[in-house]
């Protein structure tokens, strides 16, 4: 087997090799001059069982890993990786004339096995035209909370598509846990409704799937502190963190910001490489 990591991935990828005692693959990646991508796997791959990691967070990312599958044309399997798949959230018609753009991006990528992680919405993994499946880091997000030291702590899903998650992570560290009700009013502004939830005193832990302008989290922050929360830190599987997110949460009164390396950020503490090697 053959681990070969795309350019928003090299971390894991070289992670993920670790875990199963071997080196990742080496390649280059670069520009022509007119901004067009190149790449080149350094390694000869006809006949080998490869595994290519690469998370699409933008579209150059996702045209290296087209550029990645056909580079591995003469491959005996191809095995796609993508711990953080972007476009997930646009897994419906919100609109007359709008593409379902996670099935556009799943239509293309064509290889022989697919693993994602968290992704967004299940149901995209049908669009795929080989078997998919999720991995859910959540157990490993659970030991990373495990490892603070919390005060009376409580989880909270910041809304009811995530609450699946937090709940087992919460299940499994034996601790409370709730779910606000959210509603977005655009692609930076939500409303989080209050519940009766009495957080004084306590350490709070929010836990999302994605964070990505920060407003939910920033919304979220507001009323547990309101609430009389003592800390709230913020964890997410996959930190988009676009923007001025991490200084919007930080100025809001966040005591941390934790998240696994699908996305390769500061705030990556959290490894899914394991999660990966062992389902290969
Ligand atoms: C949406 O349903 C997701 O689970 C996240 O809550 C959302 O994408 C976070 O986005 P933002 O950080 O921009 O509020």
């Amino acid at each position: 087997m053959l681990i070969i990591g795309g350019p928003s991935s090299q971390l894991l990828a070289k992670r993920t090799a670790s875990c199963l005692g071997m080196s990742p693959v080496v390649s280059e990646f670069s520009r022509f001059p007119d901004n067009e991508q190149y790449m080149r796997i350094l390694s000869d791959v006809s006949g080998e069982d490869v595994v290519l990691i690469q998370s699409t967070t933008t579209d150059g990312d996702f045209f290296s890993l087209l550029q990645m599958i056909d580079a591995c044309s003469e491959a005996k399997s191809v095995t796609c990786v993508i711990p953080y798949m972007g476009y997930a959230r646009q897994d419906k018609r919100f609109k007359a004339g709008e593409p379902i753009s996670a099935r556009a991006a799943a239509k293309a990528v064509c290889c022989d096995r697919i693993f994602t992680v968290n992704i967004h919405e299940k149901s995209i993994l049908d669009y795929f035209s080989c078997p998919a499946e999720d991995l859910d880091a959540s157990f490993l997000i659970g030991q990373y909370v495990s490892g603070l030291d919390l005060n009376n702590p409580i989880l909270i899903a910041p809304d009811r598509g995530v609450e699946e998650m937090v709940r087992k992570t919460a299940r499994g560290l034996n601790i409370d846990c709730d779910v606000f009700d959210k509603t977005r009013l655009s692609g930076s502004s939500v409303v989080i409704k209050e519940k009766a939830l009495n957080v004084s005193g306590r350490d709070v832990v929010m836990i999302d799937d994605m964070i990505a302008t920060g407003g939910t989290m920033v919304e979220a922050i507001n009323l547990l502190l309101a609430g009389g929360a003592e800390r709230v830190y913020i964890g997410c599987v996959h930190p988009v963190l676009a923007g001025n997110a991490v200084p919007r949460l930080f100025n809001a009164g966040a005591s941390g910001i934790f998240a696994t390396d699908t996305i390769e950020k500061e705030q990556s503490c959290i490894s899914v490489a394991s999660l990966i090697s062992d389902n290969l």
